[in-house]
């Protein structure tokens, strides 16, 4: 594709995003990119457009030459892997936010990618409208970064802050999530981690050239965490986060997991509040940088993928430089982790399962425990999953 070709885009799905960026599309006539046709699953659902640019076929979009540019914005994650894969192997660009179907299914994206010499671009599926994955292939170009630290999924970050700043209820503050718009159609992806643990994997194959599969990572969410959790994090002057980190080791190795943390002032993740994200990179020379910004919502999402069909028309395309250029880092979990972990009943809690213990309470009906346990420990053993753990 040639600098300012025209961008004639067949997009699929017309839900919070696919909606947005149509009509950001038609806000935007500088950028020359025409939506030829969308391709949604229901037929009968009232929509704000002509009808007649609706297909139910998804053959009408990938198999219409004149579409150069596939834009996929559906939620169902093997459907787009079918559509991204196939748009690629027919020389179309691809557009996509579709975290979860990219977390799974990256090394083949990447052949494919090279395979058929066509631009897969993914601004949006991880941190909305932070243009975190770009600066991370091109800006931070070298081994200089020692570590990713993020609160990556806004869904999450909104009902924390709800629940810490204005006490709402967490099933209250998860429903006000969903109606706006920030979670997934499955919410147990956000809660549960799932969501911040595929973003986590794209942070690592473009910070460190690593390529994961999300269930090979260590996970924990925020559906567990009760009231005194929350409590006890309030008393230390923390709020309890949902937290990704990538961390480089000395050997160069490097440990990753999204667990929940008590983060608190003047950790700059203290300062990411509602369906904000932040991701906070380290660097050898320059220290700490502090990328922040709406993380979720039909605009903030629309934002990056407006972003992404720029870049489209003077050819960009990732070139997944640590991976295929450099010597691409490899994952560790032998690394100690500072966790705290509350329990109702002791017995669940293993006697060898600490390595060192920091500080304990003892009530009635709750426990807690703070001190370190390895990540090996953790990824292993489930005796901490029905606890609240962090
Ligand atoms: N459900 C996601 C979130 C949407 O809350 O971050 C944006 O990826």
């Amino acid at each position: 594709m040639s600098y300012q070709k025209k961008l004639t885009i067949g997009l699929f799905g017309y839900g919070v995003v696919g909606s947005a960026v149509y009509e950001v599309l038609q806000q935007t006539p500088s950028l020359e990119a025409e939506v030829r046709r969308i391709c949604i699953k229901n037929p009968q659902k009232q929509r704000n457009i002509d009808a007649a640019r609706f297909t139910t076929e998804r053959s009408q979009l990938i198999e219409d030459e004149a579409i150069n540019v596939i834009v996929e914005m559906i939620d169902d994650a093997d459907a787009a892997f079918d559509i991204v894969s196939e748009s690629l192997c027919r020389g179309k660009a691809v557009i996509t936010a579709n975290k979860k179907m990219l977390a799974a299914h990256l090394p083949e994206l990447i052949d494919l990618q090279r395979r058929y010499d066509v631009p897969l671009l993914y601004e949006s599926a991880c941190c909305a409208s932070i243009p975190v994955i770009r600066n991370l292939e091109e800006y931070y170009d070298n081994d200089l970064l020692r570590g990713v630290e993020g609160i990556i999924n806004g869904s999450t970050n909104f009902i924390l802050t709800k629940i810490f700043e204005e006490k709402l209820g967490y099933d209250e503050a998860l429903a006000l999530a969903q109606r706006l718009g920030f979670a997934e159609s499955d919410p147990s992806l956000d809660v549960e981690g799932h969501d911040a643990l595929n973003k986590l994997c794209l942070l690592l194959a473009h910070a460190y050239g690593i390529l994961t599969h999300p269930s090979a990572l260590l996970r924990h969410g925020i559906h567990r965490l009760n009231a005194i959790d929350s409590d006890v994090a309030a008393a230390q002057g923390a709020q309890i986060k949902l937290v990704a980190r990538a961390v480089k080791q000395d050997d160069g190795r490097v440990a990753a997991f999204v667990l929940p943390q008590f983060v608190q002032p003047p950790h700059l993740l203290h300062t990411v509040r509602h369906e904000y994200n932040g991701v906070v990179l380290t660097s050898a020379l320059a220290d700490e940088q502090f990328f922040y910004g709406k993380g979720a919502g039909g605009f903030p999402t629309a934002s990056a993928i407006l972003a992404d069909l720029s870049a489209l028309r003077y050819d960009y395309r990732y070139e997944y430089k640590k991976l295929l250029l450099q010597q691409p880092s490899t994952l560790c979990d032998d690394v100690p982790l500072h966790v705290y972990v509350s329990f109702q009943d002791w017995q669940m809690l293993p006697v060898d399962a600490f390595e060192e213990i920091h500080e304990y309470f003892s009530g009635r009906q709750f426990h807690y425990r703070k001190g370190v346990v390895s990540l090996n420990q953790l990824l292993k053993n489930d005796w901490w999953r029905q606890a609240g753990c962090r």
